[in-house]
């Protein structure tokens, strides 16, 4: 899923007006206007940051707490990369910058490569104020992007912040990972809800995810999807659940190999359930990294069709109200007491499922 298509085709003019020669000063306000006030589809958030609303029209590509402070709270922050010497940063689903901006803003020596598809949501990034003097540097990769001064792959070394490394790849982000030849410490996985976009939550792109990240390394989602959590754990993952952010539910912090004194704090022992006994907990699949999301939908309901068959006929079949309430037999909830990580918990009811 994309920003909205009206927004889209507006920026698209101007794209071409900017590749004629003309400055970004002169029609930057023209722009910003006409999104606001003509279509209505970029909208100001509570701190004064603005976000464009997608191709659905009840989804946002922020909450209204704010696009920045969502990128600074949700992003930023839980990643830790503040205390990291130089963290390389795959930021995915890169919009406007702010993720990249923020995790900038934190830490000056941040090497960051960011993803996204859409040209059009990236050049409106060069007509916003964001109000963190990094936002320069983003745009100077993304003026170099639309000049095409410097190749797409190609290192930018800036000269105002030391050691700083800025890529920018654009196209599909499951194409792009890949063919990355880098280990990162930190993922910002910044996709559309899986709800409505399912493409970047499967097994599959997880798994390329995985390969491409250091044995330390953090992925960082604002979703709390249960069939997400429940790909990366299939993954390898270790799962744990940051501090809501302008929703009821806790971000998720997933791990590849974390270290002991990272601060592993689990799910909800409900999320577990469903995760590990209910057919709620089938995951996204996409194996060749090419289906649409109606696809993947699709095929996930067939899959939770097929596994309610097979457990019914060991007579192992839970209803979701059922895994929600608690009514399991004892052995699982007994699992859930042991002194283990929300993916070693999920992995052993599941193995208990079939025993
Ligand atoms: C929730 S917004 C991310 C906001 C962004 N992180 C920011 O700071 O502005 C989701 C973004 O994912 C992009 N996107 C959607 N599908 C994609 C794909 N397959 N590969 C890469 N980017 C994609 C959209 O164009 C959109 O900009």
């Amino acid at each position: 899923m994309l920003p909205n298509k009206t927004a889209l085709d507006l920026i698209k003019k101007y794209i071409d007006i900017f590749k004629e020669g003309n400055n970004i000063d002169e029609f930057k306000k023209e722009l910003i206007n006409n999104l606001l006030n003509s279509s209505g589809v970029l909208v100001k958030t509570d701190d004064g940051t603005y976000t464009l609303v997608s191709e659905d029209e009840d989804e946002l590509m922020h909450s209204r707490i704010g696009a920045l402070t969502e990128s600074v709270e949700k992003f930023a922050i839980p990643s830790n990369l503040k205390n990291m010497g130089n963290p390389k940063i795959l930021d995915l689903c890169s919009g406007m910058g702010y993720n990249a901006i923020a995790a900038l803003h934190f830490n000056k020596n941040c090497e960051i490569d960011m993803v996204e598809y859409s040209e059009e949501t990236l050049f409106l990034s060069l007509c916003l104020d964001i109000p963190y003097k990094e936002h320069e540097l983003i745009k100077e990769v993304i003026k170099d992007y639309f000049l095409n001064k410097r190749s797409n792959n190609k290192k930018i070394e800036n000269k105002d912040i030391k050691n700083n490394k800025i890529n920018l790849y654009v196209g599909d982000a499951r194409k792009i990972v890949k063919k990355l030849d880098k280990k990162y410490n930190i993922v910002f996985h910044d996709a559309f809800s899986p709800q409505r976009d399912a493409v970047l939550y499967t097994v599959d792109f997880l798994k390329e995810i995985y390969k491409k990240m250091d044995d330390d390394a953090v992925l960082i989602s604002y979703s709390s999807s249960i069939p997400f959590r429940s790909a990366l754990v299939e993954v390898g993952f270790i799962l744990s659940e940051g501090a809501p952010v302008g929703r009821k539910r806790g971000i998720t912090i997933a791990y590849k190999n974390p270290s002991s004194d990272r601060d592993l704090k689990r799910i909800s022992e409900v999320d577990e359930r469903l995760i590990a006994l209910s057919t709620v907990g089938v995951p996204y699949r996409d194996s060749n990294l090419d289906l649409d999301h109606d696809t993947i939908i699709m095929n996930r309901e067939v899959e939770r069709e097929k596994l309610k068959e097979e457990l019914s006929k060991i007579d192992r079949y839970y209803s979701t109200k059922k895994v929600k309430l608690g009514k399991i037999d004892e052995k699982f909830l007994n699992i859930q007491k042991l002194n283990l990580n929300s993916s070693e918990i999920i992995m052993r009811m599941k193995e208990e499922l079939r025993n």
